[in-house]
């Protein structure tokens, strides 16, 4: 399967969930790199690093976005490794030079090259990602939903500051679902009844649930549509800005919804916007915005970090959620807010509301 892919090039979905993880790791370098001691990027399924016709692979879009914030990297003195492997002995011999080439050319830089199942080398990564002051990103491409069993996403959950992204076949698991149901802890009845479009939320709460014993991880994902197929790409993370970075990236792929790659026709879910009469926004946006006001109005001592979380836990961003601070900003119910890191983590949040009675 893995020679199909890379001698016959990638495909279209390829291609989207490559983009999307280019995007994230280019929005979310710079907040591992100020924040924290050291920063891991584990690759466990990692291919050659390219496919037939030259598209770059996960690892060279892993070097790609570390080459893109060079200076940063250059200004601080976190350490970066790049640990990639995979179980092919010819694509890790190809993999192996191209990293003889990127070691010359980013010499910061720590690559570590497997070549091992990778269920021998997690035990290992998880100690490596444990130690203190370490942030990362493990990316399991393909045949990663099958690798994350609820043992491994358990000790993911609990490593802090561990971002996952995996990749998962929705429509295997509508066809199979007595193997795959109990990977997800999902009954084969829930996955019959639901929709097949839908079968991909489904997983993401699954695992959203079982993030609950620890507040600060969070659960979403994206819908790569091919034809009647569906695929969707997983993620986890310990820390809302690392959800709003991922969402930022689907929102550039998917305008409209920020939330699955097919094209949908020009007008669907699209309504008159309350704030432009020219400007198109989507019913999604309209929606989120409505729920958002009435939030802001219902709830005095409502803080700006609820506001930041009910944004990026609705699955949007704070330029969505401007025009209703706007407004309600002109018309003098609540303080100016800002959707920052200061914001997310600042130990004694504002109160929004200016006033405590609005009518
Ligand atoms: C879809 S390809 C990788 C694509 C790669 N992420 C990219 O963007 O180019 C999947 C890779 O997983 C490797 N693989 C499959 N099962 C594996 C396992 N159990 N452990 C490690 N590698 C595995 C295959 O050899 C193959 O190179």
């Amino acid at each position: 399967m893995s020679k199909d892919l890379h001698e016959e090039g990638f495909t279209e979905q390829t291609k989207v969930k490559l983009e999307l993880f280019s995007r994230y790791l280019r929005n979310a370098l710079p907040v591992f790199f100020q924040q924290f001691k050291r920063f891991v990027v584990a690759d466990l399924f990692a291919g050659p690093g390219e496919d037939r016709n030259g598209h770059d692979g996960s690892p060279a879009i892993i070097v790609s976005a570390l080459r893109y914030h060079q200076d940063l990297l250059s200004q601080t003195n976190v350490e970066v490794v790049v640990f990639l492997n995979d179980k092919d002995g010819s694509d890790c011999a190809k993999l192996r030079a191209k990293v003889n080439v990127w070691e010359v050319e980013l010499p910061k830089i720590k690559f570590i090259v497997q070549n091992e199942d990778a269920a021998n080398v997690f035990p290992i990564l998880t100690n490596v990602l444990r130690a203190p002051g370490t942030a990362s990103l493990v990316f399991l491409d393909q045949y990663g939903v099958k690798f994350v069993t609820p043992e491994r996403f358990k000790t993911m959950v609990e490593t802090s500051f561990c971002d996952l992204m995996f990749f998962v076949a929705s429509s295997y698991v509508k066809r199979f679902p007595e193997e795959f149901g109990p990977l997800f802890g999902i009954t084969v009845e829930e996955i019959g009844s639901t929709a097949h479009e839908a079968i991909h939320r489904l997983i993401c709460e699954s695992y959203e649930t079982r993030t609950q014993q620890n507040s600060n991880a969070h659960v979403t994902g994206f819908t790569i549509n091919k034809g009647k197929s569906i695929y969707g790409l997983v993620f986890m993370t310990h820390h809302l800005l690392g959800l709003q970075k991922f969402l930022d990236a689907c929102w550039k792929i998917d305008p409209d919804e920020g939330a699955s790659s097919k094209g949908d026709s020009a007008d669907d879910g699209l309504s008159l916007s309350l704030f432009g009469e020219s400007e198109l926004v989507p019913e999604k946006v309209l929606s989120f915005r409505r729920d958002l006001k009435d939030l802001i109005l219902k709830t005095p001592k409502l803080t700006e970090r609820d506001v930041v979380k009910f944004t990026i836990k609705s699955g949007m961003l704070g330029k969505h959620a401007r025009p209703i601070i706007d407004e309600l900003l002109k018309k003098g119910f609540i303080h100016d807010m800002s959707f920052t890191l200061k914001t997310v983590d600042s130990r004694d949040p504002k109160i929004l509301r200016k006033v405590t009675t609005i009518g």
